[in-house]
């Protein structure tokens, strides 16, 4: 199978350049990769990558993910995340190839506190969530074979992260505030690469299972909990790291005015890709934990 991975240096393509390693021949490109054009800013560049490399699958981990910047760039936004993944589909569509994407909960509204499943109606609040959700209509649209992956909260050990963030914090200051109001699941991009790499193996053979799904971790928390699991997992695992912070108070979202608005509801329903996929996604703290013994 010969595999072309866009985005390769984010955190989710990075974990799967490991992952779909052993699915066959993986081409990995970035916006700067010099043989084959990668840059989403350049959608016919891409559709002469396609065309020159003739993939059986294409997998799309680039994305303008920069939440509040996309607000006073919504047109370079749109084009990475709406008119690219439109021209990578259409040439898939043309090549009888496979094109695997990635979009968000952030396409919900974050109403109600009920996880939201495939059937919802999308109703984005940011440049970002309407941006990404462009990006599945024209995937959808274009009569290619497609995986939609809408997932939450995405992590990495590589790169800056939450978690990161907040071990920084927790050493310099005595007392942190967070958001106890917006709920979710942190997912670790290692978790979406392996779950992704499951899916193309069965897409091969069942291509009717071809569509979109809502993969995050199990459970759910808030911002807020999150960060005390965190500080209290580094306490327990590395006695050198010195806390600082004796309080970790909640706040709600408007303590932190941002550009971008967000969702407070992101819990996805991952019922449907585990049933069709026969998976069973692991609680958010099993990944968390793991990525916490990588860095600290
Ligand atoms: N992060 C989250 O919390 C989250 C939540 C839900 C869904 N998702 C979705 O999951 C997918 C993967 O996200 P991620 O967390 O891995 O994001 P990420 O780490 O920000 O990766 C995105 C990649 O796209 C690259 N990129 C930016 N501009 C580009 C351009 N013009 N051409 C080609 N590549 C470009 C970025 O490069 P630079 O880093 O050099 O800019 C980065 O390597 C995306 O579709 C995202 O929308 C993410």
């Amino acid at each position: 199978m010969n595999i072309l991975l866009f985005g390769k240096g984010g955190q989710v393509g990075w974990e799967l350049q490991r992952s779909l390693a052993v699915l066959g021949n993986v081409t990995a490109l970035d916006f700067d990769s010099q043989e084959h054009c990668g840059d989403f800013s350049n959608p016919a560049g891409l559709a002469d990558t396609v065309r020159a490399l003739r993939p059986d699958v294409i997998v799309n981990a680039a994305a303008h993910t920069a939440v509040d910047k996309a607000e006073s760039e919504p047109e370079l936004a749109r084009t990475l995340n709406a008119t690219a993944p439109g021209v990578l589909a259409q040439e898939a569509a043309r090549l009888g190839a496979w094109l695997v994407h990635y979009s968000t909960d952030y396409v919900f509204d974050g109403s109600g506190s009920r996880p939201w499943v495939e059937t919802d109606a999308p109703a984005p609040l940011s440049v970002y969530g309407r941006t990404k959700w462009e990006g599945e209509q024209r995937i959808q649209q274009s009569g290619a074979q497609h995986l939609i992956l809408r997932t939450s909260w995405v992590y990495a050990a590589r790169g800056g992260n939450f978690a990161k963030t907040m071990l920084r914090l927790a050493q310099e200051r005595e007392r942190l505030t967070v958001i106890d109001d917006q709920w979710g699941a942190p997912t670790g991009a290692d978790l979406l690469a392996d779950v992704t790499a499951h899916a193309i193996r069965q897409l091969q053979q069942r291509p009717q299972d071809a569509g979109l799904y809502h993969l995050a971790a199990a459970g759910e928390t808030n911002w807020h909990l999150y960060a005390k699991y965190v500080l209290a997992q580094a306490a327990q695992a590395q006695e050198a790291i010195k806390i600082k912070a004796t309080e970790v108070v909640p706040v709600p979202t408007s303590a932190f005015p941002t550009p971008a608005r967000r969702p407070h509801n992101s819990r996805l329903n991952t019922r449907k890709l585990q049933a069709t996929f026969g998976l069973t996604l692991p609680p958010w703290q099993q990944g968390v934990a793991r990525m916490l013994t990588e860095i600290l």
